[in-house]
């Protein structure tokens, strides 16, 4: 039996321009996804997923990726296909997840658990897999379900940290950062992601010019945010964070609700803020000096908004108990 964690990602720059190969920096949050995996003699496939109320779901290994799958138990069983199609499973195998976020928040909890499964699966059959083949595992296994994504929710349950990403993990660099003075806020909307990833795609082939500019726009600035970043001049990055939100603006994926706790936040003194992910909800994101994190904290809080105290730049997946 083993258990692994995972962290929950999100997105500081480049959002939806990074579905069609432009560059992202991303940062793993300290809110993990556990995943406990043990081997069975019965050739059967057990889930428990209290978090989204999947008790005893069961099949028999040789069903496994076959009929009607359960939305709670996706990830976890096509993660397990994948798996076995290059290190098949001679055995039954038992998964008992366990989230400390709410799969709401957009924080990636998919991701994280299919990230958490292939990791114990290959460290209970003795496979070393290399952070390449971990990585392409992973993704297609998160494709095969959602059909589209760039990718970017697996490289960070995967490494951890903060990283500038290229779609298909193309380029995964690691950014070494000693803090962040980030502010999170949760909308209180669950963002439909694959739904806001169509309606840019339909813009795109609308206005193919006018969304490519925005792209190479969101390009520059992601260049730009990584510099600042490294240098730690976190008032230039959230004046970046401002032009970032612009841009998402004019695609039409802001709501009136992330643009009140982005004028909140700005208004009590953040240096910058704007949405993380696909928009439509899930959260946005500031940065503020030290001595007005409390008033942009309250700031946001005051138009509905739920700031969440989480960490970020945390680490990778990891073995927590074998
Ligand atoms: C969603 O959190 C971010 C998007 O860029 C989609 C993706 O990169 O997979 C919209």
């Amino acid at each position: 039996m083993i258990t692994v964690s995972a962290p929950g990602k999100l997105m500081l720059f480049g959002e939806h321009a990074v579905v069609y190969g432009y560059p992202s920096i991303v940062t793993a949050v300290g809110q993990r996804m556990r995943a406990t995996v043990e081997l069975l003699d019965a050739p059967e496939f057990i889930v428990d997923a209290q978090d989204v109320d999947i008790t005893s779901y069961k099949k028999k290994m040789t069903e496994l990726g076959i009929g009607e799958i359960p939305k709670g138990v996706q990830f976890v069983e096509m993660a397990l296909v994948n798996f076995s199609k290059k290190y098949p499973i001679m055995h039954g195998v038992y998964v008992k997840t366990a989230s400390e976020f709410s799969s709401q928040f957009g924080f990636g909890s998919s991701s994280a658990s299919t990230v958490c499964v292939i990791q114990a699966c290959a460290a209970l059959m003795g496979v070393n897999l290399s952070n390449k083949e971990f990585f392409d595992l992973s993704y297609q296994t998160v494709l095969d379900i959602q059909k589209t994504g760039s990718g970017f929710d697996v490289a960070a349950a995967l490494y951890g940290g903060t990283l500038e990403f290229v779609k298909a993990g193309t380029l995964m660099e690691p950014l070494l950062l000693k803090e962040m003075p980030l502010i999170i806020g949760y909308t209180g909307v669950k963002a439909d992601t694959t739904s806001l990833i169509l309606d840019v795609k339909k813009k795109y082939e609308n206005e193919p010019e006018k969304v490519k500019r925005i792209f190479e726009a969101i390009t520059k600035i992601v260049t730009d945010a990584k510099q600042k970043m490294l240098e730690g001049d976190w008032e230039r990055v959230g004046t970046l964070m401002n032009f970032n939100q612009e841009y998402l603006r004019d695609l039409g994926i802001s709501t009136e609700k992330l643009e009140a706790m982005i004028a909140a936040a700005k208004h009590a003194g953040a240096w910058g803020a704007k949405l993380s992910g696909a928009g439509g909800g899930d959260c946005m994101i500031a940065l503020a000096p030290p001595d007005k994190r409390k008033a942009v904290t309250d700031a946001i809080t005051q138009v509905g908004g739920q700031v969440m105290d989480v960490p970020v730049n945390a680490e990778g997946v990891k073995v927590e108990k074998f």
